[in-house]
């Protein structure tokens, strides 16, 4: 099996594109230590993989709380004894979608506060201990807001351009101890995250995915394809790279 016995931890796994990551790593043999802020979603996802795995353990966690990332990561490591791959997926939209000039200060701290704060926390941790072990693999979820703009969105565009930043900035620092960061950046993939934007705005439904060349919206398993792929061993030679999973759109 590609990951077996393979120590994964996620953030972000009770929904979406991290469930979809955990269950996909389950069944290719991975040890999977989840964790999300939505307790049940988080138990829903366990019940999905616990037949799959040889191990699965859970983790309430709020990615913007330092103190909670740092004991979640460090009882990992205490229940798993290592971490060989990190998936940093945690993340959220703006409640509003304004222009710079009122976009509010609510939403602009809740999204840097989750997805770029909350990715640093999880690396600062993470990073302490692969060092330690001298190996492991991070893989961040950034988006296409990471490499372009998306008017009215200037926190989620700000906090994934920072993810992207941050990626390379520890895929430099650690490469001489056998560890790579990389970074995957989605375009609209079908999750519950886009079925709340849709709520609010069903014409964007039938809009948004003519900016996809390809002429559909993305899966969770596209994403989590990407995720496996420069998560794997074969990727040795793959690091600080931020791939677009997008149907061509940022082409
Ligand atoms: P989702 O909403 O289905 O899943 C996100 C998960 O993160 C949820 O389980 C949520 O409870 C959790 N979460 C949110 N804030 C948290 C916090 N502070 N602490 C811990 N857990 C928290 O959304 P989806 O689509 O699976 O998103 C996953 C990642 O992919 C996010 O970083 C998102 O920005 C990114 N992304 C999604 C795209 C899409 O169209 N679905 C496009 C580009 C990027």
């Amino acid at each position: 099996m590609r990951f077996k016995d393979q120590v994964v931890f996620i953030t972000g796994a009770a929904s979406g594109i991290g469930r979809a990551a955990a269950i996909q790593y389950a069944k290719d043999g991975a040890l999977l230590a989840l964790s999300d802020w939505n307790a049940t979603g988080l138990e829903e996802t366990k019940g999905l993989v616990a037949a799959l795995s040889a191990k699965v353990q859970t983790y309430q966690l709020d990615v913007s709380n330092y103190d909670q990332v740092k004991s979640v990561i460090q009882s990992v490591q205490t229940d798993f004894g290592k971490i060989d791959i990190a998936l940093n997926n945690a993340g959220i939209g703006a409640k509003n979608a304004f222009r710079t000039g009122e976009h509010t200060l609510e939403d602009w701290d809740r999204v840097i506060a989750v997805n770029q704060t909350g990715v640093f926390y999880c690396m600062k941790e993470e990073l302490v201990i692969m060092k330690e072990q001298g190996s492991g693999a991070i893989v961040n979820i950034a988006s296409i807001a990471g490499l372009k703009a998306l008017p009215r969105q200037i926190a989620y565009v700000a906090s994934k351009h920072a993810v992207i930043g941050m990626t390379k900035t520890a895929a430099l620092e650690y490469a001489k101890y056998g560890i790579r960061a990389n970074a995957v950046c989605p375009v609209f993939t079908n999750s519950p995250m886009l079925e709340e934007m849709f709520s609010v705005r069903e014409d964007l439904r039938e809009k948004l995915v003519h900016t996809i060349p390809v002429g559909r919206y993305g899966e969770t398993s596209d994403i989590v394809n990407a995720i496996q792929w420069l998560s794997d061993p074969q990727s040795s030679f793959i690091t600080g790279l931020s791939v677009p999973v997008d149907g061509g759109q940022t082409a």
